[in-house]
């Protein structure tokens, strides 16, 4: 549906050059919810603004739905641009004009006659749940509603493809998953192509079939959600994934963790390999190891166990060597050493501060 070929795109010129796409080929499916995750200025934005030509590629080529939009002029742009839809994280309604007035407004722009205005725009505010807030004003609406009206206008031409930057940054947690069913709604019974652009890993992992981490410019990784998150392959994106988990301690957290835990620790990931578990308590039973849990987190990607747990081991060396050795065969284990001998920071930590989820001593396998 969306195609970049060797896409860079470069703001400025001289030693003021900025360049926020850098070489970008990636394939976005017929069909699919597809999300680009980063940190602030990776060039998510500038990514999705080149699909619908709110900005220029410098070099390579944009091909949307077999088009490659970087050779079209500017009146068959406004075609393909009336076949995306773009919702965007400060919702940006007219304030002057109602619900229904700001979802019919595409509809006017497209020409299409008051009559079937009225009718199309009944349908969206009813397919969003706000068929009875047609005659209110964005200021008489909360951020979720607000937002339910953005896509109701973002779909309005019945567009193939919907972008959404940050659709859901400004909403609270429940709100958000509230707007990211709907998006799901849309994707599966309206059939449209859905690019979420967005920080936040929950967005991610509550919604898309595949992800894109962007790095400076870059598309470091993709691939399907549960790949991507639970093998990283790019340190970057390990950094992101703990950093939004908060499953590993950070330095910090390790810090005070040696405080009350001398011995040995080890952190375990804790994920799906062929279908399969991992079977830390099993393994520490075998090998006659007790453990301690004292750091972790473990979530679901997919319906898929996802998440690490940091554990305190207490056994003989010889023993906890081969139980290392043991998981090592299904899973990633970092070993921390102990107190007296750390082997340093868990490199896959963030060192955000605060970013710490201290389950306490005690209370282990
Ligand atoms: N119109 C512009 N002129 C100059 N530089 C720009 C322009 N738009 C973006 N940039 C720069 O390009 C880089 C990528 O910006 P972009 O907005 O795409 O990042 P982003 O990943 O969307 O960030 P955020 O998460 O903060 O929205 C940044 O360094 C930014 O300063
Ligand atoms: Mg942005």
């Amino acid at each position: 549906m969306i195609s970049f070929r060797d896409v860079t795109k470069v703001f400025g010129s001289g030693t003021g050059a900025v360049c926020a796409v850098d070489s970008v080929t990636l394939d976005i499916q017929r069909g699919e919810i597809f999300s680009v995750i980063g940190y602030s200025g990776a060039g998510k934005s500038t990514l999705v603004r080149l699909v619908n030509a709110l900005e220029t590629v410098t070099s390579g080529q944009v091909v949307v739905d077999g088009q490659d939009i970087t050779a079209l002029g500017e009146s068959e742009l406004r075609q393909v641009r009336a076949g995306i839809g773009m919702v965007f994280q400060q919702f940006n309604l007219m304030k002057s004009r109602t619900v229904a007035s700001n979802v019919a407004y595409p509809l006017k722009v497209a020409r299409w006659s008051k009559e079937r205005r009225k009718e199309r725009v009944a349908e969206l505010l009813e397919f969003v749940g706000l068929a009875d807030k047609a005659r209110a004003y964005p200021s008489q609406l909360s951020g979720g509603q607000k937002q339910r009206v953005g896509i109701a206008r973002a779909l309005a031409t019945q567009p193939a493809i919907l972008l959404a930057d940050e659709a859901t940054s400004a909403l609270d947690p429940d709100t958000t998953q509230d707007v990211l069913a709907l998006l799901k709604r849309v994707n599966q019974e309206l059939g449209v192509t859905i690019v979420v652009i967005t920080h936040e890993m929950d967005v991610v992992r509550s919604i898309a079939d595949r992800v894109a981490v962007m790095e400076a410019g870059r598309v470091i990784e993709h691939g399907p959600v549960y790949d991507v998150f639970a093998a990283p392959r790019e340190r970057a994106t390990q950094r992101f994934i703990s950093t939004t988990l908060r499953d590993r301690p950070s330095p910090d957290a390790l810090e005070r963790l040696r405080h009350r835990h001398p011995g040995r620790m080890i952190t375990v990931a804790v994920r799906e390999n062929d279908g399969r578990g991992v079977d830390v308590t099993a393994a520490l039973r075998e090998h006659g190891v007790a453990g301690s849990i004292v750091f972790g987190g473990i979530t679901e990607i997919d319906e898929r166990p996802f998440g690490s747990l940091t554990i305190e081991v207490d056994g003989d060396q010889a023993a906890v060597d081969a139980l290392i050795a043991d998981l090592r065969r299904s899973t990633d284990v970092q070993d921390l050493g102990t107190r007296e001998q750390p082997l340093g920071d868990d490199p896959l930590a963030s060192a955000h501060v605060g970013a710490a989820r201290d389950v306490g001593a005690g209370g282990g396998p």
